[in-house]
């Protein structure tokens, strides 16, 4: 089987932010066609494949690439994902296109490639990557901070909730559960929290011990099976020289590890992205040392979905954010090396998102451990719950059919 390519379209469209980002749309000889859509994030990661400039809204953007890319792709056929996705590769290479180009490229191609064969995205993925589907725990925000807050007293850019229900519709109710109790709770308080760019609450005025005893609380009064996770994005409180603003204080790198430390063990944290700045490897190494068997250390600038860049020892698991390297198929090298090394895979959104959910099928053919959305408010997040509720009824169907 091959696919060819018809036509192949750009568009700038909104993120959720009200940023530009970019569509594209291919359509394949014999009529299939697929959308994609990239995310945008507020302050990428310093490893992650630049993003290109998008002239505006609607299709005045396909003036500038498509030569390059008309060249290279349209009338052309590719026998596989992985194929089309090692053209546009090159075609970066030699033209900068940008991740979000390139993603949104890959995407709609494999959608187009899916519906082609009459299947779902998240099948084609998994029969793309040889893996086993499986529905991944979501982390959902209840609380924002760091870079999306203009004080320094919550340094963590989430606060999460895990569930270890025995279903996503038990974790995603117990998510909502607990993410409308911190909301009432600070209600009574006279405090409003504001949803964030990634739907977590931001709150003024509360440090991130109170912030923390807060999360920890509502979760503790509804099941004894939930537990919190953090997002620190350790590179945004980088100082420089080693040295990290945490709240209102400067740490040195010892401080800040035992500072992390001593946090995953007085709030039952089971989850910790990103402690440190990914260049300040002799810190990663120890608090992984320290954590492991007890707490998930996922690195998410750390590796910045690069495959190359996989190192075990640095953390227990991986962040896969498909912009950060730029197609599907570096994303699922990235899954399958950090897989084999034993690590944890996570998928995860970005701050600025579309309506697109491929990020859903993604985590749910890989089967991956956990899901990042971001919290239950606003319609470009529950666009991603919805899909993993929907998800979850397919690999019902799957399961059906293999023991029937
Ligand atoms: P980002 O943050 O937008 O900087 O990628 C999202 C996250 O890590 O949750
Ligand atoms: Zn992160």
């Amino acid at each position: 089987m091959s696919y060819r390519i018809e036509t192949l379209n750009l568009r700038g469209i909104l993120d959720s932010r009200g940023e530009t980002t970019v569509e594209a749309e291919v359509s394949l000889a014999g009529g299939a066609r697929g959308v994609g859509s990239t995310p945008r994030a507020i302050a990428p990661g310093r490893r992650e494949r630049a993003r290109g400039v998008i002239a505006g809204l609607g299709p005045r953007h396909a003036g500038r690439v498509p030569d390059a890319l008309q060249r290279c792709l349209v009338g052309r056929s590719f026998a596989d994902l992985g194929e089309f996705d090692r053209t546009l590769d090159r075609i970066h290479e030699m033209e900068f296109l940008g991740a979000n180009v390139t993603l949104s490229v890959s995407l709609a191609f494999a959608r187009a490639c899916a519906f082609s064969e009459g299947t779902s995205l998240s099948t084609h993925l998994a029969a793309a990557a040889g893996t086993e589907p499986g529905m991944p725990r979501p982390l959902i925000n209840l609380l924002s901070g760091g870079i999306h807050s203009t004080e320094h007293a919550n340094p963590f850019q989430q606060i999460m909730l895990v569930s270890f229900g025995n279903s996503i519709q038990a974790d995603v109710e117990a998510g909502l559960a607990v993410y409308r109790t911190v909301e009432e709770r600070l209600a009574a308080k006279g405090i409003t929290g504001i949803p964030s760019a990634s739907s977590g609450l931001l709150v003024s005025g509360m440090s991130w011990r109170q912030l923390l005893e807060f999360a920890a609380d509502a979760a503790a009064q509804r099941s004894s099976t939930l537990a919190l996770a953090v997002d620190v994005a350790a590179e945004h409180l980088h100082q420089g020289g080693g040295r990290y603003r945490f709240g209102e204080e400067i740490l040195d790198g010892d401080a800040m590890l035992e500072h992390l430390c001593a946090i995953t063990t007085d709030y039952g944290v089971a989850l910790v992205e990103d402690p440190f700045d990914p260049d300040d490897a002799p810190r990663w190494l120890d608090f992984t040392r320290r954590m492991r068997g007890r707490v998930e250390v996922i690195g998410d600038d750390l590796y910045a979905t690069d495959p190359n860049r996989i190192d075990a020892g640095l953390a227990t698991g991986i962040l896969l954010k498909m912009d950060q390297i730029g197609t599907l198929t570096g994303t699922l090298s990235a899954a399958a090396r950090a897989r084999a090394a034993g690590m944890t895979l996570c998928i995860s959104h970005r701050s600025g998102e579309t309506e697109d959910t491929a990020m859903c099928d993604l985590a749910v053919a890989l089967g991956a451990g956990f899901i990042k959305i971001g919290g239950p408010r606003r319609g470009d997040r529950i666009s991603k719950y919805n899909q993993l509720l929907r998800l979850d009824e397919q690999l019902g169907d799957l399961r059906n059919r293999a023991a029937a």
